[in-house]
C-alpha cells in the first residue's frame, strides 16, 4: 500500500524516524529523509534541515518536490534542551512544515504527527492550549512560551498537548481537508530510543519504569513505525483527525485511573 508513494520522514537520523524511513523504503516508498543530523545509514534522499526555525522549515519546503503523498512528522526534542527549542521543534516547526508542504502534497495525502502519551492531559488545559494554537505562523518561540506560560519543566507535555489539539483541528482545516489530505497523530508510550534516556533524567527512573511496568515492556521503534505507515497508506483512507495510542495499552491504563473506572 506504500508502493511508489513519496513519503517525507522527519527525525530520520535516529530512533522512530529512522525505522519509519527504513520500513517505508522496504515497502516500496520513495523516501525523503529529513534531520538536522546526517544519518549513519541514509535512507532514500536525505535533506538536512533545522525544523526548529522558520528559515529552516522554509528551506526544507523549498527543497522538497511537488507530489508528496505523506509527511511523517517524527522529529522531536525531550524538553531537556529547554522550552524554547522544544516548543519550536515539537509544535511550531512541525505545524509550519505541515502547512507549508500542503500545497506540494497530492490529493488524498496524509500527515502523521508523532505526539506522545505525555500529551494525554490536553483536555485538562483546554483554554490555554486553544489560545496557543490560535496563534498563526511561526511566532518567536521565546515570546510564544512567555505569552502562554510554558515552563522548561513542562514544555515536553505542553508541546504534545498543543500538537494533539492542533491535529484534531487541522483535520478540518481547508488547507488539508479541501484536498482530502488526512491529518492524524500516533502517540507512543516509552520507546527504547536515545530520547528515553533524557526522559529518565527529566521524569526520573521511577516514573518511566512505572509506565513500562504497566504494559510489561518498553516499546521499540519497530513497534511504532508500522502504525505511522498505516496512517500514510491508502488502507487508512477513512481515518482522519484521530490519535492512535501505540503504547501497549498504557493510555487505557492511565485513562481508567484518571477517570476512576
Ligand atoms: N522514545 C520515546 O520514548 C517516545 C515516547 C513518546 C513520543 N516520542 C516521540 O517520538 C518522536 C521520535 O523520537 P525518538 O524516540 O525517535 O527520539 P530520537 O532522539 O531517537 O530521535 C529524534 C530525532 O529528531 C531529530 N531532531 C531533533 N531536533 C531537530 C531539529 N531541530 N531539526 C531536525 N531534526 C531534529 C534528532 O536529530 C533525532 O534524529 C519524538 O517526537 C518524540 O517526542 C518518543
Amino acid at each position: 500500500m506504500l508502493l511508489g508513494k513519496n513519503i517525507v520522514v522527519t527525525g530520520a537520523a535516529s530512533g522512530i524516524g529512522q525505522r519509519t524511513a527504513e520500513l517505508a523504503q522496504s515497502q516500496g516508498a520513495n523516501v525523503f529523509s529529513v534531520d538536522r543530523n546526517t544519518p549513519d545509514n541514509q535512507v532514500g534522499h536525505f535533506i538536512a534541515a533545522d525544523l526548529g526555525s522558520a528559515e529552516g522549515v522554509e528551506a526544507l519546503v523549498n527543497a522538497l518536490p511537488n507530489g508528496i503523498d505523506a509527511l511523517a512528522n517524527v522529529a522531536g526534542l525531550s524538553g531537556t534542551p529547554g522550552k524554547v527549542p522544544t516548543i519550536a521543534v515539537n509544535f511550531l516547526g512541525l505545524r509550519a512544515l505541515s502547512l507549508g508542504l500542503a500545497p506540494k502534497m497530492n490529493q488524498y495525502g496524509s500527515v502523521i504527527n508523532v505526539a506522545s502519551i505525555a500529551g494525554f492531559g490536553w483536555r485538562g488545559n483546554l483554554e490555554r492550549t486553544r489560545k496557543a494554537i490560535d496563534v498563526e505562523g511561526f511566532p518567536d518561540p521565546a515570546q510564544f512560551c512567555a505569552d502562554h506560560n510554558i515552563q522548561d519543566e513542562t514544555s515536553y507535555p505542553d508541546s504534545k498537548e498543543l500538537l494533539l489539539m492542533w491535529t484534531f483541528r487541522a483535520a478540518h482545516d481547508p488547507v488539508f481537508k479541501d484536498r482530502g489530505i488526512r491529518v492524524n497523530a500516533v502517540s507512543p508510550g516509552p520507546v527504547e530510543t536515545p530520547i528515553l534516556l533524557q526522559f529518565r533524567d527529566v521524569l526520573g527512573d521511577d516514573r518511566v519504569n512505572s509506565d513500562i511496568n504497566r504494559v510489561g515492556r518498553a516499546g521499540t521503534a519497530n513497534d511504532i513505525a508500522p502504525s505511522i505507515l498505516f496512517l500514510a497508506s491508502d488502507g487508512a483512507r477513512w481515518v482522519n483527525g484521530t490519535n492512535i495510542a501505540c503504547d501497549g495499552g498504557l493510555e487505557a491504563s492511565v485513562m481508567s485511573e484518571a477517570m476512576n473506572f
